[in-house]
């Protein structure tokens, strides 16, 4: 067998066999197959697809590509929570302080930006001193000690996604279901949650737009979680908005720290809630108002705000080295009426080019860059009012291509639930 074999066969929409595809992992991990025909077999898969047997040997390939954690040093449910990416995702920021301060366990490995979205690791790592490498007997014993930690991905799990992963974010090869519950399911399986919670998005700034491309997926992650024996929850949100103000690492982080003092966003709040409040009546046994008063009690009393000051801490983050760039200009509307529509693909791709992601591999970014929206949809602005401020690093943008994102009509817009569904 070749890769070439292997490519031409997808490229006929053709199914893939399990001796194919380990085929395909192990000859990229000893180098045999090259970057340019992994690229061409992801593209072939993107257009292509695979059916779920075929999904199914894809991930037990990438978990067999490296280590399994086995976590059962840890006292208690473990849970772990992954967000299929979108614009201004600040979620596990706030979910896992809050989380771990009502004692559950959050032992968590995170990823980076991926194509126009961004990454937890990217975010937490504009915390100076923040040490998103750590090795697996510090991980336990910080989760046991502190019941929370976040670290990158280990070079050790899943090696297959981290090489995959990166070169779907530079290739167009990022929007693809098997891809994606693949990539996913692998790291979590392999990284020995108890309970897997995934926040799917949906819109027109998730990797997937649409609702029943969203439930597909759903509905794979939670068949590979049953193949795996391990409980996955999938819940379906919206992301034809940016969740929250703020898009950008360390402008995030600053968002993520105002929702646990309780002076975020309306809906970073809300998923939260709902997010969080589904976990605890799962790992406590409550029911749903119980869990969500527990939750609101963290938030309010401070206690899940010092449980992320604790855990940046205890990762060597110095919070008061915190920065934004000192550099903005504003982006102002030019007519009045509601704002009806958001590119928010497109504001992830203009942060992504002022250096709050990478557009090469090797690219390094810029943390104190990015976006803070000054209204949603919904908002009636007139003429002249602020929509946008820029927070500039040394890259320019065209301030017409970031108000071509909004879109302002007289009527009052039909506005989209956050939480669309929840399957498991
Ligand atoms: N998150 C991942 O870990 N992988 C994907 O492919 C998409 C989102």
């Amino acid at each position: 067998m070749t890769i070439l074999d292997v490519i031409n066969k997808k490229k006929k929409k053709q199914k893939l066999s399990k001796d194919e595809i380990v085929f395909f992992i192990d000859g990229m991990l000893d180098g045999s197959i090259a970057d340019y025909q992994i690229s061409a077999l992801l593209m072939a898969i993107v257009l292509n697809g695979m059916d779920l047997e075929e999904t199914i040997n894809l991930t037990d390939a990438m978990i067999n590509s490296g280590i399994v954690i086995n976590l059962s040093s840890i006292d208690g449910v473990i849970v772990d929570k992954h967000s299929t990416g979108g614009v201004g995702d600040k979620v596990t920021l706030i979910l896992a302080p809050l989380l771990a301060s009502l004692g559950i366990k959050i032992a968590k490995m995170s990823g980076r930006g991926l194509g126009h979205t961004g990454g937890t690791i990217d975010k937490l790592e504009s915390i100076p001193g923040y040490k998103v490498e750590m090795n697996q007997a510090d991980f336990i014993k910080q989760v046991n000690d502190i019941n929370i930690s976040v670290i990158s991905q280990s070079p050790e799990l899943v090696p297959a996604d981290k090489r995959l992963y990166a070169l779907r974010d530079v290739t167009g090869t990022v929007d693809s279901i098997p891809l994606i519950a693949s990539s996913i399911m692998s790291k979590k399986i392999a990284s020995g949650a108890d309970l897997i919670v995934i926040d799917v998005k949906v819109g027109n700034g998730a990797l997937l737009n649409t609702l029943e491309e969203a439930k597909e997926l759903a509905k794979t992650m939670v068949y590979i979680g049953k193949h795996y024996n391990k409980i996955v929850i999938c819940e379906l949100t919206d992301m034809s908005v940016p969740l929250g103000y703020a898009i950008g690492n360390s402008l995030e982080v600053k968002e993520a720290i105002n929702t646990l003092q309780g002076i975020g966003p309306d809906d970073v709040m809300e998923l939260i809630i709902s997010t969080a409040s589904m976990i605890v009546g799962a790992v406590k046994n409550v029911g749903i108002e119980e869990a969500e008063q527990l939750c609101f009690k963290q938030i309010n009393n401070g206690e899940a705000y010092q449980k992320f000051v604790e855990w940046i801490k205890a990762q060597g983050g110095n919070l008061d080295k915190l920065e934004v760039s000192e550099h903005s200009v504003s982006v102002y509307s030019d007519k009045a009426g509601y704002i009806s529509g958001i590119n928010t693909m497109q504001l992830g791709e203009i942060a992504r080019l002022l250096g709050a992601g990478r557009l090469k591999q090797t690219d390094k970014i810029d943390y104190k860059v990015g976006l803070v929206l000054n209204h949603k949809i919904g908002d009636y602005v007139d003429v002249n009012d602020e929509l946008v401020k820029i927070y500039l690093g040394d890259k320019d943008v065209k301030l017409s291509a970031v108000l071509a994102c909004f879109e302002i009509s007289d009527t009052y817009p039909k506005k989209l639930p956050l939480v669309y569904d929840v399957i498991n």
